[in-house]
């Protein structure tokens, strides 16, 4: 099966609400779990990986960005699935990744000031992992260069391309080949393709998403044919995010490695900015009823030390319990609803609720409650949500 049929067949008109659990209540051992808490069924987070690998059409397609869990025990997960390359934002990520024994590292983010050296010592403390590295700007990739020289390393480099987010990247032009080609030719380090990441892909239509990547993606084929076609060597064109990835995942080009990262937990914002996607929340939050301090009104212990102040507030959560729950204030270690069901809940009432954006919510958690089989059965530490680990 192609990986676009593939995708077709996952997309299905079964709303993702209906599958997402709303009882805390039907785990064994939750009343034990102090709140607020990172939840994460575990058949649902299987279920994710296996259709990611679904869309992709195999794992050797996907290229994961851990940012979303920071969690060797997810990572451990994806390899036994055969996920062998990773991508990651920070050191202690790719630190993380490499001591779980990944073997083939993308950092994709330009090191620049320290974290050149940081990125040499990535290398020497993990010499059996292959290293890679985006960049956009002559300057840092001539200081990487230097510092890879001067400790015997060779860093791969994919250079970074704006497809129109103009977050970070060269436009998909000469610029971005001219620096391709100084990468080529600079010692220390090594052109190893192109990264193009478009967060900004948000077309509800999935075809008209699919027509927005396939143009950028035409783009960045042609730049990578045309230094191919100088004699540089283009291996891989790293791209996407979950809004676009069954877009990529449908092209057909064995330079390109498909980089999701949320769909492994997915959240609320993403179910509703992609229903054509069809994964599910696998990460929930546990919170409980505190007070009541007003008519309708409802105090969780739910802050913003639990649950990411991203995006703006008023929309950070889902209770797939209380649908018409408002969020009316939302301090460190409170978040006050209004709601119609106020008058069905007690103080100690546990609740789940669906985070809005995931990642940077994960990175509030120690660590993460794992159900299983109905009950709570392990726990998961969120290893890198540190900036620094030991590198
Ligand atoms: C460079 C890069 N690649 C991949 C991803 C993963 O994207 P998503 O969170 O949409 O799955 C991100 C997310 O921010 C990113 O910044």
């Amino acid at each position: 099966m192609s990986a676009a049929s593939a995708a077709a067949n996952l997309s299905s008109s079964v709303d993702p609400w209906s599958r997402v659990p709303s009882d805390p209540r039907a785990w064994r051992g939750i009343d034990q779990v102090p709140s607020p808490a990172l939840l994460v069924v575990s058949e649902l987070l299987d279920e994710n990986i296996a259709k990611m690998i679904a869309i992709a059409g195999g794992p050797n397609r996907l290229r994961p960005h851990c940012k979303t869990h920071k969690c060797a025990a997810v990572i451990a997960r994806e390899l036994s699935a055969g996920i062998d390359k990773h991508k990651c934002a920070t050191i202690a990520e790719a630190e993380m990744l490499a001591a779980a024994g990944v073997r083939d590292v993308f950092l994709a983010y330009p090191p620049v000031g320290p974290n050149i050296a940081r990125t040499i010592r990535l290398a020497e403390v993990f010499p059996e992992t292959t290293w890679r590295v985006s960049a956009d700007h002559p300057q840092p990739l001539e200081e990487l260069a230097a510092a890879a020289r001067a400790a015997g390393r060779t860093i791969g480099v994919l250079v970074d391309l704006d497809p129109g987010m103009h977050r970070t990247g060269l436009p998909i032009g000469e610029r971005a080949a001219e620096l391709y080609r100084r990468c080529a030719t600079l010692d220390g380090v090594r052109a190893d393709g192109f990264q193009l990441y478009d967060g900004h892909h948000r077309q509800l239509d999935p075809s008209e998403r699919m027509g927005a990547v396939r143009q950028v993606w035409d783009q960045a084929a042609s730049l990578a044919d045309r230094l191919t076609a100088e004699g540089y060597d283009v291996p891989r064109i790293v791209a996407g995010g979950t809004g676009s990835f069954p877009c990529f995942a449908a092209i057909d080009d064995k330079r390109l490695e498909l980089s999701p990262g949320t769909v492994v937990f997915h959240d609320a914002g993403y179910l509703s900015a992609f229903p054509d996607l069809p994964f599910v929340p696998a990460a929930l939050l546990l919170t409980r009823v505190i007070s009541f301090p007003g008519e309708h009104r409802v105090t969780t212990d739910l802050g913003h030390k639990g649950v990411a102040a991203d995006p703006a507030a008023g929309k950070r959560v889902r209770f797939p319990a209380i649908p018409d729950a408002r969020e009316v204030m939302h301090s460190e270690e409170h978040l006050v609803i209004e709601t119609s069901l106020a008058e069905t809940l007690r103080p100690g009432d546990p609740l789940l609720a669906v985070p809005t954006h995931i990642c940077p919510t994960t990175a509030l958690h120690q660590e993460v409650i794992v159900i299983r089989d109905g009950a709570v059965a392990e726990r998961w530490p969120i290893d890198c949500r540190a900036r620094r680990l030991t590198i």
